[in-house]
């Protein structure tokens, strides 16, 4: 049996405590560390069965009855814990993105090359039975040679915008799992990014310098299109679909529905609104992704989302980023030449 700790315990880190408690056959949580843990949180992960609760991580990093852990922290706190639990020797799950900053990514990189430790990131949607469907046909080649992957991704509300001031802005907090899609879907890499954004949902989005609507075009390295609109306000809830279009058809995905009944009476005919935000729609996704990562360490096999993987998301957001400050094309080589990659 796997024991498991938990770096961070907010909204995400008690997700995944969550589903390990709940759902992994072969590991346990042995620990979670949070500096800001609540009275409330502490209960709630002694309800859990959690034996240590500690308000430092390093505390974690040293039980050697500890095989891997989990961060969930807040972002800027990723790449240094990542550093910290390679050095320890224990397997990482990362939730994304493992930094904003390409040279700290590459560090986190650097000490991967020199360990033996497995290091996966939190891309939860390649693990939704949708969007996992659709990357199926895609890899059997269903759908031919590719001419067109589009993805909608639009939240039912923005966050406050103390929380817009540190996410890193739309491209890099959530168009990032996008990108990771474009990648997922396709097979291919992202070369060029042309985005478009506005502000049209809060204007105190804007003044915190950011955008709350885009539009990202893509040209992919198989010749192939793509394109992501994003928003950050859906009147009717989280609207997260997919379509890949090529030379032998089409797949699409759409949104999960509490159920799909559909009523039709003498106003019209009414379904259910998607499922309402991220915790409801990918539930099982994040069950599924935990249960990847244990598996990978148990039968020593490559972790289904691996660290460069993290950093290309990373990189086409900051093409985005660019595109979007000049109002032109960037080329993702030439945002890899900034960092002499
Ligand atoms: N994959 C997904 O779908 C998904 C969804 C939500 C959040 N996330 C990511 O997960 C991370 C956390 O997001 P959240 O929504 O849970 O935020 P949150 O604010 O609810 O939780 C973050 C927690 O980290 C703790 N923390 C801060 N510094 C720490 C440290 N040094 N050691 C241990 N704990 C520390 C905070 O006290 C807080 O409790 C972010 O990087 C976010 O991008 C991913």
């Amino acid at each position: 049996m796997l024991k498991i700790g938990i770096i961070g315990a907010g909204r995400i880190g008690r997700v995944h405590c969550e589903s390990i408690t709940r759902y992994v056959k072969n590991a346990v949580v042995k620990a979670i560390a949070d500096p800001f843990i609540t009275e409330e949180t502490a209960k709630w992960a002694k309800d859990k069965g959690i034996s240590e609760i500690y308000d430092d991580y390093k505390k974690i990093l040293a039980d050697k009855e500890i095989d891997a852990v989990l961060i969930c922290s807040s972002t800027d706190t990723h790449s240094a814990i990542s550093l910290d639990a390679i050095a320890a020797g224990k397997h990482v799950f990362c939730e994304k993105p493992i930094d904003h900053d390409v040279k700290k990514i590459c560090k986190v990189l650097d000490a991967l090359k020199e360990s033996k430790v497995k290091y996966q990131v939190g891309f939860n949607r390649r693990f939704d039975h949708n969007f996992r469907a659709a990357q199926e046909a895609v890899a059997q080649g269903k759908i031919g040679d590719l001419n067109l992957v589009k993805i909608c991704s639009r939240d039912p509300g923005a966050p406050p915008v103390e929380y817009i001031k540190v996410s890193g802005g739309i491209f890099l907090d959530m168009t990032i799992h996008d990108f990771d899609m474009v990648r997922y879907l396709s097979g291919s890499e992202v070369t060029e990014v042309f985005a478009y954004g506005q502000v049209l949902v809060d204007k105190a989005i804007g003044d915190a310098g950011d955008i709350d609507t885009a539009v990202i075009t893509m040209k992919l390295a198989n010749g192939a299109l793509a394109v992501i609109d994003n928003c950050r306000r859906a009147s009717y809830g989280y609207d997260q679909r997919a379509e890949v279009f090529g030379s032998l058809g089409q797949v699409a995905i759409s949104n999960d529905t509490v159920s799909n009944a559909v009523i039709s009476d003498a106003n019209g005919v009414h379904a259910e609104k998607p499922l309402n935000f991220f915790l409801e729609r990918y539930m099982g996704a994040y069950v599924a992704e935990v249960n990847e990562f244990i598996d990978s360490i148990v039968n020593d096999t490559p972790v289904p989302v691996d660290a460069v993987s993290g950093l290309e998301a990373v990189l086409i957001g900051l093409a985005a980023k660019k595109s979007l400050r000049l109002n032109a094309p960037v080329k993702l080589d030439d945002i890899r030449k900034e960092y002499s990659l």
